[in-house]
């Protein structure tokens, strides 16, 4: 029978099984899915697991630092803080596709991950090898990337289809059977707090999958911003257990003509795409209220400079995924 407890124990096991004596790192993108398998990994091989939290400065507004404080108070694992902004942005540079992001995303993520394995086995030399990367993949990202049978090649996601060829880890992926909800309940079952488990998803390919066009360090501060006010409303509103995830996106390349104060304004939209969902396969456009999208709205084009207009995906999936790439 399937209980929480029993995926725990199971799960355990293979992953003693899996890693012997040896070391493996984790990386933590401060999404549920992470924090849940290296809650399982570090249950099962203590210290011999170090986590590696990658900033890419593709992150939203306070999420490392939640990643420094709630993660680490809640589980006491090993952490490392890796500052990588300059190196992904710099291999961004000039990238508009979306699979080319991903691309770049999935392999710097492991070109970095391989440096702080350097680092780790630097520090410790005697201790056995770090040989095992840990990643929260799910049932949903192994089948979307085409992993799963008899189903198209939807995206790369960041860590299935846009791994390098040349991956010098072995993987450990507990949760690559479970889904979403079922990820939840582990989770709780580890001790991990509501903050960690009840949060919404994040693509770990962060707000580079958010911006439709090039991303440059100028549209990530005013994407950021707009992304901030979008989930302190929604928030406010008592809507983020009704909501799966409401990603803000904004549209770099579009302009459009308005007017503010007496001057007429050529300004970037910003998208707000928010869905409800079981598992993230299928998913609804949410009929969030209309006194909260004004608000919403009149705070975006207020408060964030070059933006002039803020549009409602209406989009069930499918036909549109939950992310804009
Ligand atoms: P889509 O856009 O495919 O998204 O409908 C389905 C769910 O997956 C999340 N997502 C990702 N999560 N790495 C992740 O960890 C990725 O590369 C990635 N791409 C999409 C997305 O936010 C949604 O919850």
């Amino acid at each position: 029978t399937w209980t929480t407890e029993n995926v725990v124990e199971e799960q355990v096991a293979l992953i003693r099984a899996q890693v012997g004596t040896r070391r493996a790192i984790c990386g933590l993108s401060g999404g549920v899915d992470s924090a849940v398998a290296a809650a399982l990994v570090h249950k099962a091989i203590g210290d011999r697991l170090t986590c590696v939290y990658v900033d890419h400065g593709l992150m939203r507004k306070g999420e490392t630092e939640q990643v420094e404080k709630d993660f680490v108070a809640a589980t006491g694992v090993r952490l490392k803080v890796v500052d990588a902004s300059e190196r992904f942005l710099a291999a961004l540079a000039g990238v508009s596709d979306p699979e080319q992001k991903r691309k770049i995303i999935g392999r710097e993520f492991i070109r970095v991950f391989e440096q702080a394995q350097a680092e780790i086995v630097a520090e410790a030399p005697g201790d056995e090898p770090v040989e095992f990367l840990v990643q929260g993949t799910l049932y949903p990202d192994v089948v979307e990337s085409g992993g799963g049978t008899g189903t198209a090649n939807i995206k790369s996601h960041h860590n299935v289809g846009g791994l390098p060829d040349d991956l010098q880890f072995e993987l450990v992926e507990p949760l690559r059977k479970l889904f979403k909800d079922e990820v939840r309940m582990v989770g709780q079952e580890l001790g991990l707090p509501e903050e960690i488990v009840h949060r919404q998803p994040f693509p770990g390919p962060g707000l580079g999958i958010r911006i439709v066009g090039e991303v440059t360090r100028e549209r990530l501060d005013l994407l950021r911003e707009a992304d901030a006010i979008a989930r302190e409303e929604l928030t406010a509103a008592g809507l983020d257990r009704d909501i799966w995830q409401c990603p803000v996106v904004l549209l770099a390349d579009v302009r459009s003509v308005g007017v503010q104060g007496d001057g007429r304004t050529y300004g970037h939209p910003i998208v707000l795409r928010p869905v409800s969902s079981e598992d993230a396969m299928t998913a609804d456009w949410s009929r969030l209220p209309y006194d909260v999208l004004a608000r919403i709205s009149t705070r975006i084009t207020n408060e964030v400079k070059d933006v002039n207009r803020v549009v409602l995906d209406v989009t069930s999936k499918p036909p549109g995924t939950i992310e804009w790439e």
